[in-house]
């Protein structure tokens, strides 16, 4: 995978579909800096230190962009997930692509579409927590996770990023050619929230119910208050 080191970026998704046009294909774009990172639901993705990953993966295609291409973002979760389990923790994912260790989040993925006149395409963010201060996590808001306050070691962010994608690499033909059923089970088996009561936001609506599988395509399948199975393809659970 080429590679584009910045020092410093407000964010690695901006930086990359600002440039979208001059990237090749399977090009990222990282730092150890980010600024001003963006999160899903309009949320922050920053730290004041240079001990973490903010990443930015250049999908593109030509002509019109395949349904699996939505599905990047789960493959990604299962490819980080496995790259954690090295550190013999165990992560779960949270529905559609949040990676938690402990009950805290300790990656996060934003997939921006990039739809131009010559080129489509897919930015494929991710961030993840690898050398944060306890007092730092302790000031976030929601309950958050990192690498080396799980393992009590610092960890090499250059070795961890390095196997991310190479693992990214590896498996992403299979994935594209097969779709999200090639990695259905190795997602299944981390999903914690199978069986489980959730509420789904989805836009502003809420759903709420026992989610019950994780369909072929990747998608929500949950039995709401009313017995009522619901297929949800696009939402978070929260
Ligand atoms: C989430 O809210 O869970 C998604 C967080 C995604 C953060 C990453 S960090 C690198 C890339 N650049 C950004 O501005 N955001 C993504």
């Amino acid at each position: 995978m080429e590679r584009v080191y910045l020092e410093e970026v407000d964010s690695t998704n901006k930086w990359a579909k600002e440039h979208f046009a001059e990237l090749n294909h399977m090009t990222v774009v990282y730092t150890y800096k980010q600024t001003a990172g963006r999160g899903r639901l309009d949320r922050r993705w920053n730290y004041n230190g240079s001990g973490n990953i903010y990443a930015s993966i250049v999908i593109k295609r030509e002509g019109e962009m395949k349904e699996i291409y939505s599905n990047l973002t789960q493959y990604l979760s299962v490819v980080i997930s496995k790259v954690l389990e090295e550190y013999d923790v165990i992560p779960a994912i949270k529905w559609p692509n949040d990676i938690k260790v402990c009950g805290g989040k300790i990656a996060g993925i934003l997939a921006e579409a990039i739809i131009g006149e010559r080129e489509t395409g897919i930015i494929l963010g991710f961030g993840i927590n690898l050398n944060c201060s306890k007092v730092d996590m302790d000031k976030i808001d929601k309950p958050a996770a990192s690498l080396n306050l799980i393992t009590g070691m610092e960890i090499d962010k250059e070795y961890f990023f390095q196997r991310v994608l190479d693992k990214f690499c590896l498996g992403y033909d299979k994935f594209i050619g097969e779709g999200f059923k090639s990695i259905r089970e190795e997602y299944k088996k981390r999903a914690e929230f199978l069986n489980r009561s959730v509420t789904v936001k989805v836009f502003d609506k809420s759903v709420n119910g026992i989610a019950k599988d994780v369909t072929e395509n990747g998608a929500l399948m949950i039995v709401d208050n009313n017995g009522i199975e619901q297929i949800l393809y696009m939402g978070d659970i929260v």
